[in-house]
């Protein structure tokens, strides 16, 4: 989704998030599950962001960050803390934007084709329970509206789940 493409099929249009965050709060309403939730959003972002080579969740279960609930293929079970851009961006706190995944040093290649990536940490009331993370076969793909509409979309999922005492670790106050 960079500013720079110019394939009309190939952009993500930065105004398809407030669509998704509307989406996914209806999906939402009158369901607190966790599983479920994570699951729908999973898809809905597979069927409204274009170019997604895969897009889906690892939670913290045991230390360890655990493959959820995904669209894509099959993929990396276990990553630790620090390791890769998931562990990194969950151990930092923070979301990473990865224009070329070749070019950071101990990214996961689960999907030899991922070429870009982007992952938003899953915090909220002191507590982080894992990462959303996307990969695009296009190096560049993600942008700083991703990165936006995306922390978006994962704040309306975590205000709107409830989650099983097993999955998750506490942060230390910001
Ligand atoms: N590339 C990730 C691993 C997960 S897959 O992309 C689905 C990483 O470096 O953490």
């Amino acid at each position: 989704m960079t500013s720079t493409d110019t394939t009309a099929d190939s952009q993500a249009n930065p105004s398809s998030y407030p669509l998704i965050q509307s989406e996914l709060a209806g999906l939402l309403k009158g369901e607190r599950d966790w599983l479920v939730n994570l699951a729908n959003t999973s898809a809905l972002l597979q069927l409204r962001l274009p170019g997604l080579s895969w897009v889906g969740f690892y939670l913290w279960r045991g230390g360890e960050l655990v493959l959820g609930p995904f669209q894509g293929k099959p993929a990396c079970v276990r990553i630790q803390r620090g390791r890769g851009v998931c562990g990194t961006a969950a151990a930092r706190r923070t979301s990473l934007v990865v224009p070329d995944v070749h070019q950071f040093p101990g990214h996961i290649a689960c999907d030899p084709a991922a070429a870009s990536e982007l992952v938003v940490p899953l915090e909220f009331d002191g507590r982080q329970f894992g990462v959303l993370d996307l990969d695009a076969p296009v190096k560049e793909w993600f942008d700083a509206s991703d990165r936006e509409g995306l922390e978006a979309v994962v704040r309306i999922l975590l205000q709107g789940t409830n989650w099983p005492e097993n999955i998750g670790e506490p942060v230390p106050p910001a």
